[in-house]
């Protein structure tokens, strides 16, 4: 029989695959296996896994070890949130230009809820720099919600999500993460939780975010002695977004974690669904004339149909809406000091050198050329 402090015992030696925790403990591979996933599944269990990023199978780790549990432990602030310092500015969100009808479809998901007994849950995928993180933002903004952003990133911990003790003036006070604030909130009010790059994560990060997102609305605060917080799931909208591109490293999601993040949208390059939408959004954004912006769309959508369409190019990632936008800002400024082909040495400062290489680079470059000429 497998003990889990045993298997807790050969981590803190430094054993982080199954087959040494295995030779740690001195049992079989199959029965650790089995033991660390069990333990892996259990939410009570601080004993999590990821896959391995510098080989097959998993890797193991003790979550949060150092600290220990306390529900005598006071709550910074007592939980006295005014929630409408959360809801943006007008005029600090930046309006979402709407690309294939996503914004209209989760508005009616989210107007009708109530009716069809659906979670406004809602996934946004595709490429970097399409207005997805706009879009989450927007709305909550447009109906003047309390908006909570959470960045993920590959090195977070559940107690960024969840919160975490502070000493704050030599006493130790649980300071509530986003989450359980979003859960709060909702008690009271809608709340858009907007969660980005949720692909960036390793798994186990999000497999706590199982019964926040499904009919429970639930966060459970092992720190504070198992201490639960109750959201309205209906008034708890969450969008998650998911960046897809060969440009940095995401982990897989799998089956059961996509349902429930919900309905999904895949939100295109806007000018390859609408040339002239782009070029007014570009010339609405950046101080270049519409007819500039058009020239600076066009390259950009024969870049795109490059990645998109054309399976023998090197060229993998389009140009997607926020580097037109650097592109057209950077043009103005080397304009404004009488650069040389203000337009093309743009090109090549704003988008060839950050965002493409080798034949993919030259092959973008000319053909931005090409158009920027004709
Ligand atoms: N459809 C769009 N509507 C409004 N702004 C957009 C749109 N697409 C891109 N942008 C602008 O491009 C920049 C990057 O957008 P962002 O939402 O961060 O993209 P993503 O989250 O998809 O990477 C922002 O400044 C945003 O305002
Ligand atoms: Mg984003």
């Amino acid at each position: 029989m497998v003990k889990d402090d045993d298997l807790k015992g050969a981590i803190r030696s430094g054993a982080t695959t199954a087959p040494e925790i295995a030779d740690h403990i001195g049992k079989s591979d199959s029965a650790t296996r089995r033991r660390l996933k069990k333990a892996d599944d259990d939410a009570q269990s601080k004993l999590v896994r990821e896959r391995n990023p510098r080989g097959s199978g998993y890797i193991y780790a003790i979550a949060d070890e150092d600290q220990e549990a306390d529900s005598e432990m006071p709550v910074f602030g007592d939980r006295d949130y005014d929630w409408s310092q959360y809801v943006p500015r007008a005029g600090a969100t930046a309006e979402y230009v709407e690309t294939n009808g996503e914004l209209s479809d989760i508005e009616s998901i989210i107007e009708h809820r109530h009716d069809t007994g659906q979670l406004p849950r809602f996934r946004l995928t595709g490429p970097p720099g399409t207005g997805k993180t706009t879009l989450a933002r927007y709305i909550g903004a447009m109906r003047q919600w309390p908006v909570i952003p959470v960045q993920f990133t590959a090195a977070m911990r559940d107690s960024e999500l969840f919160g975490s003790p502070h000493i704050i003036g030599g006493e130790s006070v649980w300071v509530d993460g986003p989450l359980v604030k979003a859960l709060l909130c909702s008690q009271e009010r809608p709340v858009v939780v907007v969660l980005d790059e949720i692909n960036r994560a390793p798994f186990h990060r999000k497999a706590s975010l199982q019964s926040f997102l499904d009919h429970r609305a639930q966060a459970t605060l092992m720190l504070r002695g198992g201490e639960k917080i109750e959201g309205d799931p209906e008034n708890l909208i969450t969008v998650a977004t998911m960046n897809e591109g060969t440009e940095y490293e995401t982990f897989p999601i799998d089956p059961a974690e996509r349902r429930r993040h919900g309905n999904t949208w895949d939100v295109p390059f806007l000018g390859l669904v609408d040339a002239d939408l782009e070029a007014e959004l570009v010339a609405d954004n950046t101080p270049v004339s519409i007819d500039v912006a058009r020239v600076l769309v066009r390259a950009a959508n024969e870049v795109r149909e490059l990645a998109v369409a054309d399976r023998t190019s090197p060229v993998e990632n389009g140009i997607a809406t926020s580097i037109v936008l650097e592109w057209a800002r950077t043009t103005v400024a080397y304009r404004q000091s009488n650069r040389s082909d203000p337009l093309t040495r743009a090109a090549k400062t704003a988008i060839l050198r950050p965002h493409y290489s080798g034949r993919a680079a030259e092959e973008a470059e000319a053909v931005i050329h090409d158009t920027v000429r004709s």
